[in-house]
C-alpha cells in the first residue's frame, strides 16, 4: 500500500480562464429544464413585490385618514385590507420560495450526477493527477456552493430587483422630489459592495482549495490508518492535520473579517441616508408641501427598499463563491477524456486469433519512458508470463490492453483491429483482471462476485465461487453470500479477498485474462489456495500473467523478461535458463 501524503499535484490546480459572465451563463443554462417552475416562481415573486409596495403605501392612509382625519369607518376597512395584504403576500412568498428551492435542489442533483458520470469516463491518468479528497470536495461542497449562487442570484437579482422597482414606484408616486433624492443614495450605498466582491472571490477560492487539502488528508489517513498505526505516526499525522486546519482557519478568518464588516458599514451608510432624508423631507412637511402620512409612507418604503439593496452585498459574496466553485467544477466537466470512443469506432468481435503489440512505446506525463520497442504476438489460448524487476514496466504493459492507458507510439491490435478503433465497452467486455490490490466494494459477497455480470443466476455465482476455492469460506460467513464484507473487503483475509475477486473474474468469463501479481500479497498457505483458483480461471483463456514468484509460471507457454521498459528475453522456462541471462539471474535470486 502506498501512502503518498498530502501533496496535491499541479494538474489539480485551477486555471482562471473563464470570465464571470461565461460562468454565469453556463450556470443559468442548467436551469433550462426547470423553466416552468421558474416562471411560476417569478410571477409569485412579482406579486410579493407588489404586496410589499401596498404594505408601505398603506402607512400614508393610516396616518392621514385615521390619526389626522380620525375617520372611523376607514379604520375598519383598513384593518381588513391589512390582513388580506399580509395573507396574500405570505401565500405568494411560499410559492415563490418553495419552487425556487426545488429548482436549486434539482440543479445540485443534476450537477453531482454529471460530475460523477464525467469522472468515471476519465482514464487512469486523470486519477493520478486528481487526489480522491479533491474530487469528493468538488462533487459535494463545490456543487453546493454553486447551488447557493444560483438561488441567491435568482432571489437577489430578481426578487430584490422587483421589490426595489415597486417600492421606488411608490416613492415616486408619493413625492417625486424626494424620490430623486434616492437616486443619489443608491449608487453611494452600492459602492462598498463592489469594493468587497473582488476580495471575497479570492478568499473563497483559497478557502476551497485548503478545504480540498483537508479532505485529502482525511481520506488518506483514514484509509491508511493501519500504516499510520504501524509506523507510530499518529502524532505526526495529527500535527500535520492541525497545521492544515490552521491554514484553512487563517483563510476563513480573513474572509470573516471582511464579511462581518459589510453589515455595519451598510447600516451606517443607511443611517446617514435616513438622516439626510429626514432633513430634506421634514422641511417639506413643515412648509406644507407634503402630508405627515406621505412622509412616513415614503420613509417606510425607503427603509424597506434598503433591505434588498443591503442584501446585494450578501448575495454578491454568495455569487462570488459560487463562481469560484463553478470554475473548479467546470474545469473537470470540460476535461475531455483522453481515452474515449472514436467517432467511427466499431464493436470488437469475439477474440479469435491473436493480440499484437507493434513497436509499442509508452511515456508517462510525456517524459518518463516506461515502455519502448515492444513487439509481441500472443496467439489465442497462449499463457504468457511477464517477469522482471520491479519498475520494469510490466503493469504499464498490461494496462495498455484494456486501454487504461493509450500507447504513445506504435499500436496494439486484436485480431488485426487496432484497439483504438473499437468501443471501450466491447474491448473491456473481453478482458478480465485480477490485480495484487484487490478492489472490493462494501456490499454483499454475492454482489461483489456478480459485479461484472449482475444478471448472473444464483447457480452461476455459486459455481464461480466454487471454482475460485471460495465456496467453503463463504458458507461459513455469518450470512453466507449475503454477508456485507466491509469497506474494501476489510472483514475478509487477504487470501479470501483475492478468491472473491477471482470468482468475480471467473463469472465475467472473458477470453482475455490479466493477472498482475495476483498472489504476491499473500502468505504461502493462502497463496496455494489462490493459485488453485487461478489455475481454474486461466483454463482456456489467453492469459497475461505477471508473477513475482517464478515457481508459479514455470509451466507457462512463454515467458518474457521486461527490463527498463524493453523485452530483453523471450522463450520458455528451459530455453531462458539455457541463455544464462536475465531470467537465470532472477531465478537464482529466488532459489539460491
Ligand atoms: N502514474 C505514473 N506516473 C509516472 N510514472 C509512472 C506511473 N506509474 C508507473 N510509473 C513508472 O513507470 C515505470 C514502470 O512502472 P510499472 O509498469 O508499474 O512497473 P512494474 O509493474 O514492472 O513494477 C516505473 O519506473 C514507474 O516509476
Ligand atoms: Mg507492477
Amino acid at each position: 500500500m502506498q501512502i503518498s501524503v498530502g501533496t496535491v499535484t499541479s494538474a489539480a490546480a485551477v486555471p482562471a480562464t473563464m470570465s464571470n459572465k461565461e460562468i454565469l451563463i453556463r450556470l443559468l443554462q442548467v436551469l433550462r429544464p426547470y423553466r416552468a417552475k421558474l416562471v411560476i416562481s417569478m410571477i409569485s415573486m412579482i406579486f410579493v413585490a407588489l404586496f410589499t409596495g401596498a404594505q408601505t403605501y398603506m402607512v400614508k392612509d393610516l396616518l392621514d385618514k385615521i390619526f389626522i382625519e380620525k375617520n372611523a369607518l376607514f379604520l375598519y376597512s383598513l384593518t381588513v385590507v391589512i390582513i388580506l395584504v399580509f395573507g396574500l403576500k405570505g401565500v405568494f412568498y411560499y410559492i415563490y420560495n418553495y419552487f425556487l428551492e426545488q429548482v436549486g435542489l434539482s440543479v445540485i442533483r443534476d450537477f453531482r450526477a454529471k460530475v460523477f458520470a464525467h469522472i468515471h469516463i476519465q482514464p487512469l491518468s486523470f486519477f493520478h493527477s486528481y487526489p480522491t479528497g479533491t474530487l469528493i470536495s468538488r462533487v459535494i461542497s463545490d456543487v453546493t456552493l454553486m447551488q447557493t449562487a444560483v438561488s441567491s442570484c435568482l432571489v437577489g437579482v430578481l426578487r430584490d430587483f422587483f421589490s426595489v422597482v415597486v417600492l421606488l414606484g411608490v416613492v415616486f408616486y408619493l413625492n417625486w422630489k424626494l424620490a430623486l433624492f434616492c437616486f443619489v443614495v443608491v449608487p453611494f450605498a452600492t459602492f462598498p459592495i463592489i469594493k468587497f466582491s473582488k476580495i471575497f472571490r479570492k478568499l473563497s477560492t483559497k478557502a476551497q482549495e485548503e478545504t480540498a487539502h483537508v479532505s485529502n488528508m482525511l481520506y488518506e489517513t483514514i484509509t491508511g490508518n493501519r500504516i499510520v498505526k504501524a509506523f507510530n505516526r499518529e502524532s505526526y499525522e495529527i500535527k500535520r492535520y492541525n497545521d492544515q486546519l490552521t491554514t484553512l482557519f487563517d483563510v476563513t478568518v480573513q474572509d470573516a473579517k471582511f464579511r462581518c464588516l459589510q453589515h455595519p458599514l451598510m447600516e451606517f451608510i443607511g443611517g446617514v441616508a435616513i438622516s439626510l432624508f429626514i432633513w430634506f423631507g421634514g422641511k417639506l412637511v413643515i412648509t406644507g408641501a407634503m402630508t405627515p402620512g406621505e412622509f412616513f409612507a415614503l420613509m417606510t418604503s425607503l427603509i424597506v427598499a434598503y433591505d434588498p439593496i443591503k442584501r446585494i452585498g450578501k448575495v454578491n459574496s454568495a455569487i462570488q463563491q459560487g463562481i469560484a466553485a463553478a470554475t473548479r467544477v467546470f474545469v473537470i466537466l470540460d476535461k475531455e477524456p483522453e481515452i474515449a470512443n472514436r467517432s467511427n469506432s466499431s464493436e470488437l468481435p469475439p477474440f479469435k486469433h491473436a493480440i499484437q503489440f507493434k513497436n509499442v512505446q509508452f511515456l508517462y506525463d510525456d517524459e518518463t519512458i516506461a515502455l519502448a520497442d515492444i513487439n509481441l504476438d500472443v496467439p489465442v489460448g497462449q499463457n504468457l508470463a511477464i517477469v522482471g524487476h520491479s519498475g520494469g514496466g510490466k503493469t504499464t504493459l498490461t494496462n495498455l490492453i484494456p486501454r487504461f492507458l493509450d500507447v504513445s507510439g506504435g499500436s496494439i491490435s486484436i485480431d488485426g483491429t487496432d484497439i483504438r478503433n473499437v468501443t471501450l465497452k466491447s474491448l473491456r467486455d473481453q478482458i478480465a483482471m485480477v490485480t495484487q490490490q484487490t478492489i472490493l466494494f462494501n456490499d454483499t459477497v454475492r454482489n461483489n462476485i456478480a459485479y461484472g455480470r449482475l444478471e448472473s443466476s444464483e447457480k452461476e455465482i455459486e459455481q464461480a465461487a466454487e471454482a475460485a476455492h471460495a465456496l467453503s469460506f463463504i458458507r461459513e460467513l455469518p450470512k453466507g453470500f449475503d454477508t456485507t464484507i466491509g469497506e474494501g473487503g476489510a472483514r475478509l483475509s487477504g487470501g479470501e479477498r483475492q478468491r472473491i475477486s477471482i470468482a468475480r473474474a471467473l463469472l465475467k468469463n472473458a477470453p482475455i485474462l490479466i493477472l498482475d501479481e495476483a498472489t504476491s500479497a499473500l502468505d504461502t498457505e493462502s497463496e496455494r489456495e489462490v493459485q488453485g483458483a487461478l489455475d481454474n480461471l486461466m483454463k482456456n483463456r489467453t492469459t497475461f500473467v505477471i508473477a513475482h514468484r517464478l515457481s508459479t509460471i514455470k509451466n507457462a507457454d512463454r515467458i518474457i523478461v521486461v527490463k527498463h521498459g524493453r523485452i530483453v528475453e523471450d522463450g520458455t522456462h528451459d530455453s531462458l535458463l539455457a541463455l544464462h541471462g536475465e531470467y537465470e539471474l532472477l531465478y537464482n535470486m529466488q532459489y539460491h
